[in-house]
């Protein structure tokens, strides 16, 4: 190993051009420091693994982000808003497997009915489930309002990615409209820290015309937002959205594999207490893709709950995996896979994130 990158990892927190130059590594200088974050993930957090049990609440979604399969302009999906019953039905099987929390997706919906519907099921599931589970919401952009009423309801987490960093690539990847203003995300984000949430964000890895400049931004802007949670992974392109028309401008597959394994390495290494998930987009490039990105530093996974009959309309993306399989089977699979690289899974413990336990107390 080149003695540069030996001192270059000798460092805990890496300024911009460190950034890039870890970000320009071959493949071998990428095994290195998928290996220290690995030692860092052991050191701060330990080699445990937190499950967090999806559910993709509703497609339905206001928004038309060009990247996004369920996008509102695409008239293909068959909408759907799963049921009480349904809902109810993930979070006990979720709390009977032990699974410390649960994560409500939906696309991005407003309103009085839309911001009663998740308070409501918020109550439910606390007293289903006896307050053993904690819940993440993941709904968009919201008025501050409706992230306290949903945090008093008892959402303690939520994650909003910012998809990226790059002012003028979010433009590229959506319209250019008051609907999609990238400083409305922003505000949100700032909303949720001050609503008291555990905040999570993160952004696509790969996108057409993103420069490796772009990704140290994004992991500097994690740490200047000094966030609790991340998820990111590789963009993949779906063929029923606008920007499927700049797939040759991406970098290939396994390229985008690399570079979301190195974003979650280096993440870790500079914000060592966090929780960071290993992405489903990170599965769909490789089978192995999860418990690659838990050995890269992530220590959070996100078993899909949702009924398998809705999950075919929930395609953010081309070939997304595990459409036909019941949950508990692939919550079992998952769990000896994980158990297989030598991490444990840490049952019925909510797994907040180290981070904020911390910067609650100072
Ligand atoms: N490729 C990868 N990730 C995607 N997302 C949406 N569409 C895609 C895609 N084509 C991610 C976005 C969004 C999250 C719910 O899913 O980052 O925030
Ligand atoms: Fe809607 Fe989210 Fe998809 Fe954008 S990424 S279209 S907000 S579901």
């Amino acid at each position: 190993m080149s003695q540069h990158l030996n001192q270059l990892l000798s460092k805990n927190q890496h300024d911009k051009n460190e950034l890039v130059e870890l970000l320009s590594v071959n493949s071998e200088e990428t095994q290195t420091i998928l290996d220290k974050a690995l030692d860092i993930k052991a050191l701060n957090v330990g080699r445990k693994v937190y499950l967090r049990g999806l559910i993709e609440l509703s497609n339905v979604c206001s928004k038309n982000c060009y990247y996004c399969g369920i996008r509102a302009e695409n008239k293909k999906v068959k909408r759907y808003t799963l049921t009480e019953e349904e809902v109810l039905h993930c979070a006990d099987f979720a709390w009977r497997q032990g699974f410390g929390s649960l994560v409500i997706q939906t696309g991005e919906q407003s309103g009085q009915s839309f911001t009663a519907l998740i308070e409501h099921l918020l109550i439910k599931i606390h007293q289903n489930t006896r307050h053993e589970l904690s819940v993440t919401l993941s709904c968009g952009e919201q008025p501050y309002a409706v992230y306290r009423r949903w945090k008093d309801a008892g959402a303690d987490r939520y994650l909003l990615r910012i998809e990226t960093t790059n002012k003028a690539l979010y433009y590229k990847i959506h319209p250019n409209d008051s609907n999609h203003l990238w400083e409305t995300r922003i505000e949100a984000l700032a909303s949720l820290k001050q609503a008291g949430y555990q905040v999570g964000t993160g952004v696509m890895i790969g996108l057409p015309g993103q420069t490796l400049d772009d990704l140290a931004n994004d992991l500097l802007f994690f740490r200047a937002l000094d966030v609790d949670m991340v998820g990111m992974g590789p963009y993949i392109e779906h063929s029923d959205t606008p920007l499927y028309s700049s797939s040759h401008l991406l970098w290939p597959p396994e390229e985008r594999f690399r570079m979301g394994l190195l974003m979650i390495a280096l993440l870790r290494i500079n914000m060592p207490l966090i929780n960071i998930a290993a992405s489903t987009a990170l599965e769909t490039l490789d089978p192995l893709g999860r418990q690659k990105g838990i050995l890269a530093g992530a220590n959070v996974v996100m078993p899909n709950l949702t009924p398998v009959n809705s999950r075919k309309n929930y395609q953010l993306y081309n070939n997304k995996p595990n459409l036909d399989k019941d949950a508990s089977i692939s919550t079992t699979n998952l769990s000896a896979a994980i158990a297989d690289i030598g991490e444990t899974i840490c049952l019925s413990e909510p797994g907040h994130s180290l981070h904020f336990l911390n910067r609650i107390k100072s």
